[in-house]
């Protein structure tokens, strides 16, 4: 069977398809492809390993209906239309877990840089701005012993507040869907109402999958219920929260500060009001971007492509009904 690989991937994820037996097709130049030449790409293969975040809607799969599995190098899946993939019978597979600890550490990482207004400072450095040593200058907030609240605590949540608890004693809240007993034993998190979410937050962190329950559920009538003093984390995806709504919430000091690894749109523009603010700090989604994890999502993409090679059920399918 031969496999599309749409941007490079560290090498054992390629070698682990090619030593059983694959044909590897890679898109060397690590460029963005545009859908119609991913549609043209995948017409010459059985499989596909999708890295990044190109829509693969209902166009695509109508065009690519031949294939017999696509596997996401990525836990989210919301850039996929699922329902036409299991209407046409296509296995979808993700790779949750493996990379849990790197994004909780990036989620940490805003989290601390935030409440010291760290990248502007640092680039106060760089840009000449650093006269004196300034008593009152652009101070920052202590996080010991606040409280953390989790919105969506799944994997990577409870690996944040395991981390959260540790460094500085943070006391956990959470709301989900349904109740998380793990984490309420082992960090003991507190399950609240939405509303209790943003009233008793010192810090928000966005763990949540992108559904149309969860988009833009961050908005204006959200933020005025947080404290001033608050900030809010997004590791997560882009449009839970409304950053229109965002920009105006920290301008009018509704809240105190943002840490954004993921934004609507990606990239950010290079206008956009968020990168002059002091108490902001904008990463370009990098959550997962280590080797190490990096590695283990590729080798966990090609596994589940070797699954349906062997003629086996993929081992991280998002789509079961596909089975049925
Ligand atoms: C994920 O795995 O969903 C990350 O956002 C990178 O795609």
């Amino acid at each position: 069977m031969k496999v599309f690989i749409s941007r490079n991937i560290p090498q054992p994820g390629i070698d682990e398809l090619i030593k059983n037996g694959l044909e590897v097709i890679i898109n060397t130049d690590d460029k963005k492809l545009s859908q119609e030449e991913l549609i043209q790409a995948c017409q010459q293969v059985d499989l596909l390993l999708n890295v990044g975040h190109a829509d693969l809607n209902n166009h695509f799969l109508q065009s690519c209906k031949h294939l017999q599995g696509i596997a996401l190098a990525s836990v989210g899946y919301d850039h996929v239309d699922i329902n036409a993939a299991t209407a046409l019978g296509i296995p979808v597979s993700n790779t949750p877990e493996v990379l849990s600890g790197a994004t909780a550490d990036v989620a940490f990482l805003l989290m601390l840089a935030v409440s010291r207004k760290a990248f502007f400072r640092a680039n106060d450095v760089r840009e000449g701005k650093w006269n004196d040593f300034e008593f009152m200058q652009d101070l920052g907030i202590e996080l010991n012993g606040k409280t953390l609240g989790i919105y969506g605590l799944g994997r990577i949540g409870l690996d944040l507040a395991i981390k959260a608890k540790a460094a500085y004693n943070m006391n956990i809240i959470y709301h989900n869907r349904s109740r998380n007993e793990v984490a309420e034993n082992q960090v003991d998190a507190h399950y609240v109402s939405f509303e209790d979410l943003l009233a008793q937050s010192d810090v928000i962190s966005l763990h949540t999958n992108l559904s149309p329950a969860t988009q833009f559920k961050f908005d204006k009538e959200a933020f005025i219920k947080m404290k001033k003093t608050s900030i809010i984390i997004n590791t997560a995806r882009g449009k839970v929260i409304n950053e229109l709504d965002l920009i105006d919430a920290l301008q009018k000091g509704e809240i105190w500060g943002a840490g954004l690894d993921v934004t609507d749109p990606e990239p950010m523009s290079l206008t956009n009001p968020l990168l002059q603010m002091s108490n902001v700090c904008v990463l370009p989604h990098i959550g997962s971007a280590t080797i190490e994890t990096r590695t283990k999502m590729a080798i966990m993409a090609a596994n589940n492509l070797l699954a349906v090679a062997k003629g086996n059920a993929m081992l991280q399918i998002v789509n079961k009904e596909v089975y049925q």
